[in-house]
C-alpha cells in the first residue's frame, strides 16, 4: 500500500482538523506549567525572542519534516520509514528512529498520565472550595499530602489513562477528531476567560513585567538550551506524534502553512497561559515558583484569595486537563497505528493494551513521589526524573535530529518538492538550509551541551 492518497486508519476531515489536532498535541502541560516560569526566570522578553527564534529555525523545519514524511508514507511512523527506506534504497537503520520514537512516547505518556491525573484531582479540590481563603502552609501541605498517597494518585492516573484509551480506541475520526472538536475550542474559550480574569485581578502589570520586560542580564548560556528544549517538547517533536498525524493529512493541504499555524497557536497559548497565571499570583503578593509548585500550590492558593476563586480555579484545572488529554492521545498514535498495521488488530484492543503498559510504567512515577522517593536510577534521579530526563533531553532531540536529516538528505528531491509544493530554486535551497543544516545543527548543539552540562562548558573558558 505504498504512497496511497489515504491512510487505512482514517483521514482528518479537513486541514483545519489536522491543525487543531497537532495544536492539541503541542499545547499541553509544557505550555502551562513550564513556559511561563522559564520565561520569567530567563530574561522575560529577551527569552521570548530566543524562544521564538528556536521555534522558527529549529521547531518549524523539523515539524515540516515530520509532516512531510508522514504524509508521504501514510502509515505509522515505523512502517512509513520502513517503506520509504526500501523504496528509495536507503539504509534500513533509519527505521530505528521511529522505534525510538515509539519508546519515547511510552515513557512520556507514563508520567504525563500521572501529572494529568493531578490536574483532574485539582478540578475537584478547587470546585469543592478547598482553597478558599487558605494559607500558604495549607496549600503546600495539601499538595504534599496528596503526593504522599500513592492510592489517590493511582486513582486519578487511572481515570486519565482510561479516558485516553477510550478516545484513541474509537479511531482517528470517531475518537481523536471528536475529542479535538470539543476540547480545543473549549480550551481556547477557557483560556480567554482566565485571561480576562487575570487582567482584572489587579496584578496584570506586574505579570506582564515579569514575563516581558527585557532583561538581558538574566539570559545565560543555559537560557538558550532551555529555550531549545522547550521548543522541542512543546511542539511534540522528535517522537513521531506529528509524523503519525501527518499521515492523515489530506494531500491538498499546504504543509508549510499548517505547520506555521500550529507553531503560532502553540506559542500564543503558552504566552496567554503566562498572562493568565502570573497576574493572579502577583495580585496576592505571592512569588512565582517552578513546575509542580507553581501549578499545584501557588495557583490554587492565588485563586483561593480571589472572588469566585473556586469557580475560576476549577476552570483553570479543566483547561489543564483538556490540554493534557489532547497531547496524551497523540503520544499513543505512533505505537497504536503500528500495532494495528502489523497484527491487523482491532484498534480498541490495541489501545487497551497500550494503556495498560503505560499505566504500569506510570506506577514507577507515582511511587517516585512517596514509597520510592529514595530509589535512584542514576545519580539523584528518581524513576520519574530519570524517565523525564531521558525521554525529553535525549530521545526527542536525537529523534528530531535524524528526522530532519532523513527528510533533507535521504528523501529524493522530487518527493520533497512535491510534498511541500516548492516552486523555484530559492525555496528548495531555503528548505535544504533550514531542514538540512540549521535545524539539525541547532539540535545537535543543544544535545551535546545538555549531555556535557553547561557548567563543564563554562569551565573550558
Ligand atoms: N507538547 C506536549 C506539551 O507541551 C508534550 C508532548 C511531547 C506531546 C511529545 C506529544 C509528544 O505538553
Amino acid at each position: 500500500m505504498a504512497n496511497s492518497s489515504e491512510s487505512r486508519h482514517g483521514m482528518w476531515s479537513s486541514r483545519w482538523l489536522f491543525v487543531l489536532a497537532a495544536s492539541g498535541s503541542a499545547v499541553g502541560l509544557g505550555n502551562i506549567w513550564k513556559f511561563p516560569y522559564i520565561t520569567g526566570e530567563n530574561g522575560g522578553g529577551a527569552f521570548v525572542l530566543i524562544y521564538l527564534a528556536c521555534v522558527a529555525l529549529v521547531g518549524v523545519p523539523i515539524m515540516i519534516a515530520e509532516v512531510l514524511i508522514g504524509r508521504e508514507g501514510r502509515q505509522s511512523p515505523i512502517n512509513t520509514m520502513r517503506m520509504l527506506t526500501q523504496q528509495h534504497r536507503r539504509k534500513p537503520a533509519w527505521v530505528l528512529v521511529s522505534w525510538m520514537g515509539v519508546l519515547a512516547g511510552f515513557l512520556i505518556l507514563s508520567y504525563y498520565g500521572v501529572i494529568a491525573g493531578w490536574a483532574l484531582f485539582y478540578v475537584m479540590r478547587m470546585a469543592e472550595g478547598t482553597f478558599n481563603g487558605a494559607s500558604a502552609d495549607f496549600a503546600s501541605q495539601a499538595f504534599n499530602d496528596f503526593l504522599a498517597d500513592p492510592w489517590q494518585m493511582v486513582f486519578w492516573q487511572t481515570l486519565f489513562m482510561a479516558l485516553t484509551v477510550y478516545i484513541v480506541g474509537r479511531g482517528v475520526v470517531k475518537g481523536l477528531e471528536t475529542a479535538i472538536r470539543w476540547f480545543m475550542p473549549m480550551l481556547f474559550v477557557l483560556l480567554f476567560v482566565l485571561l480576562g480574569y487575570g487582567i482584572n485581578s489587579g496584578g496584570f502589570a506586574q505579570g506582564v513585567d515579569f514575563m516581558f520586560s527585557f532583561n538581558w542580564e538574566s539570559v545565560t548560556g543555559e537560557s538558550f538550551l532551555i529555550a531549545m528544549g522547550q521548543a522541542f517538547f512543546t511542539l511534540s517533536l522528535g517522537m513521531g506524534a506529528i509524523m503519525a498525524y501527518g499521515a492523515y493529512l489530506p494531500s491538498s493541504a499546504s504543509i508549510t502553512q499548517c505547520v506555521v499555524t500550529i507553531a503560532v497557536l502553540d506559542t500564543v497559548v503558552a504566552i496567554a497561559a503566562g498572562l493568565a497565571i502570573f497576574p493572579i499570583v502577583f495580585a496576592n503578593g505571592l512569588e512565582p515558583s517552578q513546575g509542580p509548585g507553581l501549578m499545584f500550590v501557588t495557583v490554587p492558593l492565588a485563586f483561593g484569595q480571589l472572588p469566585f476563586g473556586a469557580l475560576f480555579g476549577a476552570i483553570f484545572f479543566v483547561l489543564v486537563s483538556f490540554a493534557a488529554i489532547t497531547s496524551a492521545i497523540s503520544l499513543t498514535e505512533p505505537a497504536l497505528a503500528y500495532l494495528v498495521e502489523e497484527y491487523n488488530a482491532k484498534r480498541s484492543r490495541v489501545a487497551i493494551s497500550l494503556g495498560v503498559v503505560c499505566w504500569l510504567l506510570g506506577i514507577g512515577t507515582v511511587l517516585s513521589f512517596n514509597e520510592w522517593s529514595d530509589v535512584f536510577v542514576v545519580g539523584d534521579l528518581t524513576i520519574f526524573a530519570f524517565v523525564d530526563y531521558v525521554s525529553q533531553n535525549i530521545m526527542l532531540p536525537l529523534g528530531g535530529f535524524f528526522i530532519a536529516l532523513f527528510a533533507a538528505f535521504a528523501l529524493p528531491k522530487a518527493v520533497v518538492v512535491s510534498q511541500l509544493g516548492l516552486k523555484g530554486r530559492v525555496w528548495e535551497v531555503t528548505w535544504k538550509v533550514l531542514g538540512g543544516v540549521v535545524a539539525p545543527l541547532g539540535v545537535l548543539t543543544v544535545f551535546i551541551v545538555t549531555i556535557i552540562g553547561i557548567d563543564t562548558i563554562k569551565d573550558w573558558f
